[in-house]
């Protein structure tokens, strides 16, 4: 069903530049009840987020650096509702409720209180991605909120805008606000907040030709049983192996950079692996363990390692899921996915290249 309607606001819209900048803010869609849709694609970090150094403003101890991809996109539309008393969230074509209602309630609260526009919303969301299987679901959605959200309320945003908006909702989505790769900087720690929050956001990155794929095994597609916000709050405050892998994460961002820019896809996944078993090793070490990885993906990785013994370029990355993201040459992503699949043991395989922004729908978009 979300596949399909996706596949009609594609037909209607078949504009498929693979950076293209968002546009927000014509202000004609407040309180006309037709609101702004948008569309976001998810993205999967090389170099991680994985800690806070503010909670509020969703502030990240160090920079990472992601791919957007071309699969799994997310579609959003918020319409206010002038006179309603609370905002009516459905996602997926049911009511939100909890954890998952609470966040989009707070971030809707924080495009109004921007855009002092005090009406309540209705959002619907539609989501082809596994919800909380650490395939970076958050990401699509709230870059796609943001930018339906900031187009209904009237909020005129340049995509930086855009990226700080999406990176209250959740840290990964001011990522997903751009197409291809993308670094989220960190910004300065012990300034005020303002300044704090104007200095984090994502940026697109210079890339040489790479031609890379990302292959996406989904070894489980249950929901996670710790979120990614609790599990790198316990990992900040009581991992004696954080620090360490938060100094190394700078260095292979500086190293990523480089390779990205000379078209160096061996190293690009080099340090992408051992970035992403860093953060890994930080989780196991917290006060209790944090354990994503489960037995099916170390399978997965051996089949990785076996790939690589074979002469294929191919390196894994995982995020707050027990799902592996093998980055590799888009022409052999087949004989990747072959092996992956194998391994996965009858778990769904996706193969994903650098995919587009998000960006909103002309009006009447679904
Ligand atoms: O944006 P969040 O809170 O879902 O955190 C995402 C964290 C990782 O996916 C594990 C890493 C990343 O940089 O996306």
């Amino acid at each position: 069903m979300s596949e399909q309607r996706i596949a009609v606001v594609r037909t209607q819209e078949p504009d498929t530049t693979p950076h293209p900048t968002p546009h927000t803010g014509t202000g004609t869609d407040a309180g006309a009840g037709t609101g702004a849709v948008a569309v976001a694609h998810p993205n999967i970090a090389l170099i991680k987020y994985w800690g806070k150094r503010d909670e509020h403003l969703v502030l990240p101890r160090t920079d990472s650096l992601s791919m957007t991809l071309d699969i799994f996109p997310t579609t959003t539309r918020v319409r206010l509702a002038p006179g309603a008393g609370r905002d009516a969230v459905v996602l997926g074509g049911r009511p939100a409720e909890g954890e998952a209602l609470r966040r989009i309630v707070t971030f809707l609260d924080l495009v109004r209180q921007t855009a002092r526009v005090p009406h309540r919303a209705v959002v619907e969301s539609e989501n082809t991605v596994p919800t909380g299987a650490g395939l970076a679901s958050s990401a699509s959605g709230f870059a796609a909120l943001a930018v339906a959200a900031a187009g209904a309320y009237g909020l005129s945003l340049t995509a930086t805008g855009l990226s700080r908006l999406a990176r209250r909702g959740s840290g990964s989505a001011s990522r997903s606000i751009f197409g291809g790769f993308a670094v989220w900087h960190a910004g300065r720690p012990g300034q005020d907040t303002k300044a704090a929050d104007l200095g984090s956001y994502a940026e697109p990155v210079p890339v040489a030709d790479l031609d890379p794929a990302l292959v996406v095994a989904v070894v489980d597609a249950g929901p996670k049983d710790i979120s990614s916000r609790a599990a790198m709050r316990r990992t900040v405050d009581t991992s004696p192996l954080y620090e360490p892998w938060a100094a190394s994460s700078r260095d292979d961002l500086t190293g990523m950079r480089a390779a990205l820019l000379r078209g160096d896809l061996q190293v690009v996944g080099e340090i992408a692996e051992r970035n992403a078993l860093g953060m890994h090793a930080t989780m196991l070490a917290a006060r209790p363990a944090v354990r994503y990885l489960s037995p099916a993906t170390l399978t997965v990785l051996d089949a990785v390692g076996q790939l690589r013994r074979d002469g294929v370029a191919a390196y894994a990355t995982m995020d707050a899921g027990p799902n592996v993201k093998v980055l590799c040459r888009r022409r052999e992503a087949d004989r990747v996915a072959q092996s992956v699949r194998e391994a996965a043991a009858g778990g769904a395989v996706h193969i994903a290249g650098p995919g587009p922004g998000a960006r909103l729908l002309p009006k009447g978009g679904r």
